[in-house]
């Protein structure tokens, strides 16, 4: 059995890579086969961060085919257990994937073997970093607690939520048709909200209502708060919390606060991974407790409330123990 996580954000340069490439380390280290997946198609640098040389063929190959599957581009790493398949590197032009090579591409992730594939994705909503993410219900969505970022994670989780919906229901269809409407925001001058659409789908058929609640509720995507610098900067994930619970009438679980650390910047610049280097580094230990929550719970069970933000102040006290 393979779990996928796919590592996604709203804004750019919040710190997806360099998670996507210590939690890979960090769980080949708990004795899991990891393959981490540059998917940044356009932008991809997984190599630089992991310290490998840009000469290997990538996912550009298969996009292009010019490797006739995935498995054959599997790259060792400096770390057991740990494999890497880089993106569009060598070659570039990549990034407007055509469908049936993104159906092709979401097959060939499909049949990888290993406990773990984690996928380093692109920033933004566009509908093929949306449809990598939600190859996972239980993808990793990053931010920093800037208002920019938090803002954008919205936006990526509302994105997501509407994709979901979208695809719940088959072409054509009316459901489907009220879905786009809803996208397009072509539904004017009424309440805006993910449980109007829901009632519309209800008013449509009622079976289509629940199998839209069905996906909704089997969604868990959950969220990184990176680049933290006091344990203060953790409230700031209850904005987060709030806009969502406001807007989407839905919840967020937090699963990491990784604090702002200058060894984690330096590592990629010294081309070598985090972990590997600075492995007594704060970053390392807070992707060690990032990894140890991913194994406890690799999907998360039945939809959690913390009403108090219990979560939260767990992970604060990790990120500043009591002396
Ligand atoms: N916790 C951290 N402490 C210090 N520096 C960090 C931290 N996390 C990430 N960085 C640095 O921030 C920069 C952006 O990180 P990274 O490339 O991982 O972001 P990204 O979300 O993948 O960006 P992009 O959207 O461009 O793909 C890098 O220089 C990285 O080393
Ligand atoms: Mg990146």
């Amino acid at each position: 059995m393979q779990y996928r996580i796919p590592i996604a954000s709203g804004k750019g340069g919040v710190g997806k890579t360099l998670l996507s490439a210590n939690l890979a380390i960090s769980l080949a280290q708990q004795n899991k086969t990891v393959i981490v997946v540059d998917l940044d198609l356009g932008g991809s640098n997984l190599h630089t961060v992991l310290g490998i040389r840009n000469r290997h063929q990538g996912i550009g190959h298969f996009i292009n085919r010019k490797a006739e599957n995935i498995e054959s581009l599997v790259v060792e790493t400096a770390q057991e257990r740990h494999f890497f398949i880089p993106g569009d590197g060598l070659l570039t032009g990549t990034a407007n994937l055509p469908y049936w090579r993104k159906l092709a591409l979401l097959k060939q992730l499909e049949e990888l073997t290993a406990d773990f594939v984690l996928l380093d994705l692109g920033s933004g909503t566009t509908f093929n970093t949306i449809d990598f993410f939600l190859t996972s219900e239980a993808g990793l969505i990053v931010t920093t607690p800037d208002t920019t970022a938090i803002l954008n994670a919205y936006s990526f989780l509302k994105a997501s939520m509407l994709r979901l919906l979208q695809r719940s229901f088959p072409g054509k269809s009316a459901e489907r048709q009220a879905v786009l409407e809803f996208m397009e925001e072509k539904v004017e001058g009424q309440d805006r909200s993910i449980q109007t659409l829901v009632a519309n789908l209800s008013a449509i058929n009622h079976e289509s209502g629940r199998t839209a609640e069905a996906a909704l509720a089997r969604f868990r995507p959950r969220v990184v708060m990176n680049m933290g610098r006091t344990a203060q900067d953790i409230r700031l994930g209850g904005r987060l919390r709030q806009v969502v619970r406001n807007n989407l009438q839905s919840d967020v679980e937090f699963i990491a606060y990784l604090p702002q650390d200058e060894l984690a910047s330096r590592s990629p610049l010294e081309r070598s991974a985090t972990l590997l280097t600075y492995p007594q580094s704060k970053y390392a230990v807070a992707i060690h407790n990032c990894a140890r929550r991913v194994l406890n719970e690799p999907v998360p069970e039945t939809p959690k409330l913390f009403p108090d933000n219990e979560d939260l102040k767990e992970l604060a006290e990790d990120f500043s123990p009591p002396r």
